[in-house]
């Protein structure tokens, strides 16, 4: 028997309840992706309230890459739970917040003295990266990219690009934000190919200099190494050398956002070493705390010691607990076996994908660097347009069958793989098996190229 059992239809009953009381207690703006309400998890499967059992695809978005209650995270928590729940790091200090920042040091990219500061969320994260940007080189201004998400705060809405719903009647916005075409191959802003372009993408940094901001006003240039919402995009292996090269030429810091890209998700601990780059500051978050709240901003100590004594905190940032859950996490991943994992399912999927994408028109670009894979969905391959209710159709049939899915893209037309790296083969195979019949169920009234085997 599989793992995917559905007892009532779904929503069952006790699930529709709740979703009745959601209704009257929280606001519309926080969103869900299913109707269904989760009462336990364990590794890579969810079970609701009405007994259903399904496999999870979304990981908490990317937040557990270790598993759901990781058995090792698990037993920290409990041995953490008898000691001490909180005290505030800014008041009286503990010694796992040290010992994570240590391990941060020592994990984070770069050959280099690092410090590293823990908060709670990504979006903390992200906006503490730009005060200590600021701080250390006393320039305002921030380039961000086309298609980039860094979260809902105020400073990191600006630093995104998605307008809808992110964006739109939330303005004004931090101001000195300004922002240049990633590398998305598949969507190039220029309309070039790879790799006659010659990655004029990244080169363009220079012209952005001339025509929008000067370098010698520029604090720091921020990326995500392969983009999370904006639809797992990863860039050409140059991209990001040529750009800190650029940045480096103008004192320019470099902030790579890992929030959704770290931890083991691309087959590597952060996806920065794919591309051979040492960021100035790294931000790691989501699956870093193995299922609790926490955050970490990681970077040269130069740089990282920039702003006054005082000026970074918050009342839970580096909580006991979610430290503890981090270094099992980071234990799990320097005795365990999750990055060969995470390149082994990403293989999976490509082989997969692959097949698909000769059976489905609807599959424009198929993508992405170790368990970090996407699915592109298209009108048509030639025209390239995007095919937003082709893919709610998707993630919605996989819902009805058990598999737990999310979008993601500017467009809404990628389905995202995020599943916990802890899964098993067969539960992987039969996760995957859902996502094709979603696939040929959307498919159904669409032509089928026999087996042309199209890029
Ligand atoms: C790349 C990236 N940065 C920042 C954030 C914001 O993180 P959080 O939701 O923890 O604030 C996210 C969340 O999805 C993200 O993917």
């Amino acid at each position: 028997m599989g793992t995917i059992q559905l007892k009532t239809p779904i929503p069952g009953p006790k699930s529709r309840a709740l979703g009745a009381r959601r209704e009257s207690a929280v606001p519309r703006g926080l969103a869900h992706a299913t109707p269904i309400y989760i009462a336990r998890s364990q590794d890579a499967w969810l079970e609701d309230v009405d007994g259903n059992r399904f496999i999870d695809f979304a990981g908490g978005i990317g937040s557990l890459n270790s598993g759901h209650r990781n058995p090792h995270v698990i037993a920290e928590l409990e041995a953490q739970l008898k000691n001490q729940l909180h005290t505030c790091a800014s008041v009286t200090p503990y010694e796992n917040y040290i010992r994570l920042a240590e391990r941060m040091n020592q994990i984070t990219p770069g050959h280099f003295p690092k410090k590293t500061l823990l908060v709670n969320t990504g979006a903390e994260a992200v906006e503490n990266a730009v005060k200590i940007a600021r701080a250390h080189t006393g320039r305002p201004a921030i380039i961000a990219f086309e298609d980039a998400f860094h979260g809902r705060t105020y400073m990191t809405m600006a630093l995104t690009s998605k307008t809808h719903p992110y964006k739109a009647g939330f303005a004004p916005f931090p101001s000195d934000i300004y922002r240049i075409p990633y590398g998305y191959c598949y969507r190039c802003s220029y309309s070039l190919k790879y790799p006659t372009c010659d990655v004029y993408c990244a080169r363009h940094l220079e012209d952005t200099f001339k025509r929008m901001v000067a370098a010698e006003e520029v604090a720091a240039v921020i990326a995500e190494p392969v983009l999370g919402e904006g639809g797992f995009v990863n860039p050409p292996p140059e991209f990001f050398r040529i750009l800190m090269d650029i940045c480096r030429r103008h004192d320019i810091l470099f902030i790579a956002d890992e929030v959704q890209s770290g931890f083991g998700r691309t087959g590597k601990m952060f996806a920065s070493e794919h591309y051979g780059i040492e960021p100035d500051i790294l931000v790691s978050a989501k699956s870093l705390g193995g299922g609790l709240p926490l955050a970490a901003v990681s970077g040269r100590s130069e740089i990282m010691d920039a702003p006054g004594v005082g000026a970074l905190g918050g009342t839970f940032g580096g909580n006991p607990l979610s430290c503890a859950a981090a270094n099992a996490v980071l234990d799990e991943f320097e005795n365990g076996d999750l990055l060969k994992r995470a390149n082994s399912i990403g293989q999976q999927f490509e082989k997969r994908a692959r097949d698909w994408k000769a059976r489905f028109e609807l599959i424009g670009d198929a993508r992405g660097l170790g368990a970090m894979r996407a699915l592109e969905l298209v009108k048509s391959p030639e025209i390239r347009e995007p095919a937003p209710e082709e893919t709610k159709k998707v993630s919605q049939y996989c819902y009805e069958h058990g598999l737990i899915t999310i979008t993601a893209g500017t467009y809404g037309n990628v389905i995202r793989l995020l599943v916990p790296l802890v899964i098993t083969d067969d539960q992987f195979d039969e996760g995957l098996n859902v996502l094709e019949s979603a696939l040929a169920a959307v498919c159904q009234k669409r032509p089928v190229l026999a087996g042309t085997g199209t890029t």
